[in-house]
């Protein structure tokens, strides 16, 4: 969404301005052309060297610094802009900006900015609070920016409470957000990611190596792209997805209950998770011991969700997916025809850089109407938005 975009990040006075430092690496990191307008005050936090050498730009901190385009710098660079970052803002800055002052470098390019501008509130718990401020951020929304709502903790000041700046990931995160067309706006989607864990007794399991990346980065792209999400997660080490209601299930059998529950409202289900497909008949209540030198666990199977689903599904797209090590196609067309899906997603697994715990993912979607569609390898967040495009073609 910002690879080769013209991004300018403004810079204001407070404590919060290291973890400026960090977001425009992010966002370099990310392909972005970032140029860094700083207040004099943000200045005193961070030195404007530290934000050239990572941006490989110069930065600006005054129209008149005396280098020849420097009075047209900021409408140059507002024109130029994709989208404008300012964070941390000061209860000052958001103040000249909810009432159109222009009187420093920053505010002055920030009236003549027309692309999105996303504003990134950091202060003591109190002047955050401030009715003044409160007001000002309501205007500001009103005026159709974006605001990034300050996280709760300890502050350098010694309070506690809402104002700290949040981590630059998720000010990342946001920005995509942000950025995002809401064309899944009004949509439930109903998500599953992650492994679940049938237990053989209470300290062992049966499983596979599901991450859940997968599943979250659909659950994250849905969110991003304006739908109401719940994300039904079997057990993860990953950060859950923002403003996403995520339910945490163990066996499979827990994670049936919740999607027969969850699907009457969802418009739109992708069944990413790894499900076990068999259980073992008795969980021991205590530790099996190791007395006798081969050991047979008796399994039972497992309710195949997916395809219950397929048999109760009314007008709603239902997504499955297929892990397979061979024939992808043969394998994955029978469990869409079988599971009564409007679309499959066959994934490759045993690959270094396909299916579990990997960071990218080759897949290939096959649709109901025959037509199939191959992936070349991409980051799973990738995969997820190709999905969510694919699915929203079906609509
Ligand atoms: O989590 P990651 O590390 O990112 O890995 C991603 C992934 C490889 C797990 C994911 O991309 C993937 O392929 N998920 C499906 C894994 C799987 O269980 O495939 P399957 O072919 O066994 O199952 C077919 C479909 O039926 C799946 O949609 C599955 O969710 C569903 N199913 C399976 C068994 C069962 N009892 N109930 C089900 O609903």
């Amino acid at each position: 969404m910002i690879h080769n975009k013209n991004v300018v990040l403004g810079v204001t006075g407070g404590i919060a301005v290291y973890k400026s430092v960090e977001l425009l690496r992010l966002l370099v990191k990310e392909g972005a052309n970032v140029r860094v307008m700083m207040t004099q005050n943000a200045k005193w936090f961070v030195g404007p060297m530290t934000f050239e050498a990572l941006s490989r730009q110069p930065v600006c901190s005054d129209l008149f610094d005396g280098k020849s385009d420097a009075s047209i710098r900021h409408i140059d660079w507002a024109e130029q802009a994709d989208v404008v970052v300012v964070a941390p803002a000061t209860a000052n800055m958001l103040g000249k900006l909810a009432h159109g002052i222009a009187d420093d470098a920053l505010s002055t390019l920030m009236m003549a900015v027309t692309c999105p501008v996303i504003l990134c509130p950091s202060m003591n718990t109190h002047m955050y609070e401030s009715p003044a401020t409160q007001r000002n951020l309501e205007r500001l929304k009103e005026d159709g920016h974006f605001i990034v709502t300050p996280d709760s903790g300890d502050l350098a000041c010694g309070t506690s409470g809402p104002g700290r700046l949040p981590e630059p990931a998720d000010i990342m995160d946001r920005i995509f957000h942000f950025l995002s067309p809401k064309d899944l706006a009004g949509k439930n989607v109903l998500v599953t990611a992650g492994p679940t864990q049938e237990f053989i007794d209470p300290v062992r399991f049966i499983s596979n190596p599901s991450s859940g990346k997968m599943g979250y980065a659909i659950a994250r792209a849905a969110e991003y792209r304006g739908a109401n999400v719940t994300l039904v997660s079997g057990p993860s080490h990953l950060v859950p997805p923002k403003n996403v209601e995520v339910i945490n299930v163990q066996t499979a059998v827990e994670m049936s209950s919740v999607v027969f529950e969850k699907m009457a409202s969802a418009h739109i289900i992708i069944k990413s998770a790894a499900v076990s497909d068999y259980r073992p008949v008795v969980t021991a209540a205590h530790k099996i011991k190791k007395e006798k030198d081969t050991m047979v666990v008796e399994m039972e199977k497992n309710p195949d969700i997916l395809f219950e689903l397929g048999q109760r599904k009314k007008d709603q797209i239902l997504v499955g997916f297929a892990a397979e090590t061979q024939e992808l196609q043969k394998n994955a067309t029978s469990k869409l025809e079988r599971k009564n899906l409007d679309m499959i997603v066959g994934n490759l697994v045993g690959d270094p850089n396909s299916g579990f715990g990997t960071d990218t993912n080759k897949v290939t979607f096959f649709f109901r109407d025959g037509a199939h569609e191959v992936l070349e390898e991409m980051e799973k967040d990738a995969v997820a938005h190709a999905l969510l495009d694919r699915v929203l073609n079906r609509i």
